[in-house]
């Protein structure tokens, strides 16, 4: 391989990379997804530099002109990077001169790779973030609708994976949306955190032209400028923060795909997927797999795995750019594509899902479930909450020698267990009774868990909201 011919550097060389190094330099098999990011910041930088007297008004003009043709050629597909091109920038400056001749390279004024690649990547994943908080949004409602029509279904609660106490089944689903919620909040924070604009730093140390990277920043929808040059070519704490919210979103799907399996499992069978949610087996015929569920709680490992490949390729940078930055956006792009392609399939798998009521219901009460009830029956009545709790205790020891419920104790097992013990308590033995009286805030009563799911609605309203502006001021921005 000979030296490229849309290489940027050649000047001082008297040889081209040798063809390992160049097939190890090269980037844009990957990296011309910053193609519509690249040609947009290209277009905010020539207007400064027009502005600034830097490049004359005829320059300036037929660049603009070559870089709006330019992207409609990306989008439409007409215009692709070829063999001898390095990275996204090359490319594109490749097709720059073959429009304009060597006026194309003008516009590489007060402009270095550092600087440009920071910003394309930042705009890029502006962009991907905002559509992962939209398909969150769905993801939120589709667990909310479900959550509410489970409200009044009492199901056994777990620790350990061992019957706790009864909840309302609603309660239950609806915990998955508060934690999609806090993902959607996340993304807010980090968007306020990193939407600043590297443009203007240049290599690293600024620029002498009269550039006016506050206009640029403006111009490209950011809030602002990032304050220290030599942080803004080497900062990749944006890629970083957006693989920790992707991976954390991971994790709480990766717990939804845990539950679906096991409800929809032969032993517990609660839970019915939908066919269009479900896969059959090549051999056994009866089978149909959760594989949605699966796969849900099978990314979470490549998202984790993608936020320590990146912190591990930051740790330990020294000073400004170094080439190892190069690393930074497989891992990237890796976790937007796969969560994108993800949402929709487990949104929909739950959205489709139906459980059994009666099964829950049956099975709400068992394993001594409501022993809690008989502990609380005995404080109510005055006694330290740790004889109470001995005595319920002893309820249960009771109920596995006899092979009974403890519903089926008799006046006499309860008053030989304590004294204050009556056959009153057998009102509180019920899993209904049981979660109705948990009325706190954050309780499972289905009145509490009603208002939690009215407040994640109001909050799914001015979230979704917020992210329309967004989608709208960064559309916006990139039509221009
Ligand atoms: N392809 C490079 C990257 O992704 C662009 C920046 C190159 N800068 C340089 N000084 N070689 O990081």
């Amino acid at each position: 391989m000979t030296q490229s011919s849309s290489n940027l550097w050649g000047g001082r060389f008297s040889s081209s990379p040798e063809a390992s190094m160049f097939a190890l330099s090269r980037s844009v098999h990957f990296d011309w997804r910053l193609a519509p990011y690249d040609l947009r910041s290209s277009l905010a930088h020539v207007e400064v530099l027009e502005s600034q007297k830097i490049i004359p008004s005829d320059v300036a003009a037929k660049i603009r002109m070559a870089l709006k043709e330019l992207q409609q050629e990306v989008k439409s597909g007409s215009f692709g990077p070829n063999e001898s091109d390095e990275d996204v920038h090359s490319a594109l400056e490749r097709g720059l001169k073959e429009k304009l001749g060597d006026i194309g390279g003008a516009i590489r004024a007060g402009r270095s790779r550092n600087d440009q690649v920071a910003t394309d990547f930042r705009l890029y994943l502006i962009d991907q973030m905002i559509d992962i908080a939209s398909s969150l949004i769905l993801l939120e409602k589709a667990i909310t609708e479900l959550a509410t029509n489970y409200v009044d279904d009492v199901a056994p609660g777990f620790t350990h994976l061992q019957h706790a106490q009864p909840v309302s089944f609603g309660h239950e689903l609806a915990k998955h949306a508060h934690a999609v919620a806090r993902d959607v909040s996340r993304i807010a924070d980090w968007l306020k955190r990193s939407n600043f604009s590297p443009l203007g730093a240049g290599a690293l140390s600024g620029s002498s032209l009269p550039l006016q990277p506050e206009k640029t920043a403006e111009n490209l929808g950011f809030s602002g400028v990032v304050a220290n040059s030599i942080d803004a070519v080497m900062d990749r704490d944006f890629a970083a923060e957006a693989l920790f919210i992707i991976a954390l979103v991971g994790v709480h799907i990766s717990r939804i795909g845990e539950e679906w399996t096991l409800w929809s499992s032969t032993e517990f069978g609660w839970a019915k997927l939908d066919d269009a949610f479900s896969t059959g087996s090549s051999i056994m015929p009866q089978k149909k797999n959760p594989d949605a569920a699966e796969i849900a709680r099978g990314k979470s490992g490549r998202f984790i795995g993608n936020l320590t490949g990146l912190l591990t390729t930051m740790k330990g940078l020294a000073f400004a750019y170094n080439r190892d930055l190069q690393e930074d956006k497989e891992p990237v792009f890796d976790s937007v594509e796969n969560l994108l392609l993800l949402l929709p399939a487990v949104s929909g798998m739950i959205a489709t899902t139906t459980f059994d009521r009666a099964k829950m219901k049956a099975a709400a009460p068992l394993g001594f479930s409501l022993a809690t009830e008989i502990a609380d029956f005995l404080v109510k009545a005055g006694v330290p909450f740790s004889q109470a709790h001995e005595a319920a205790g002893a309820c249960v020891k009771v109920c596995e020698g006899k092979g009974i419920e403890l519903h089926q104790l008799t006046d006499s097992d309860l008053s030989s267990i304590h004294p204050q013990l009556t056959g009153d308590v057998r009102k509180y033995l019920d899993a209904m009774g049981a979660i109705s009286a948990r009325t706190s805030i954050n309780g499972t009563s289905p009145a509490s868990v009603r208002k939690q799911i009215t407040e994640l609605d109001k909050q799914i309203k001015e979230d979704s909201s917020w992210i329309a502006d967004e989608r709208n001021r960064f559309s916006g921005m990139m039509s221009q």
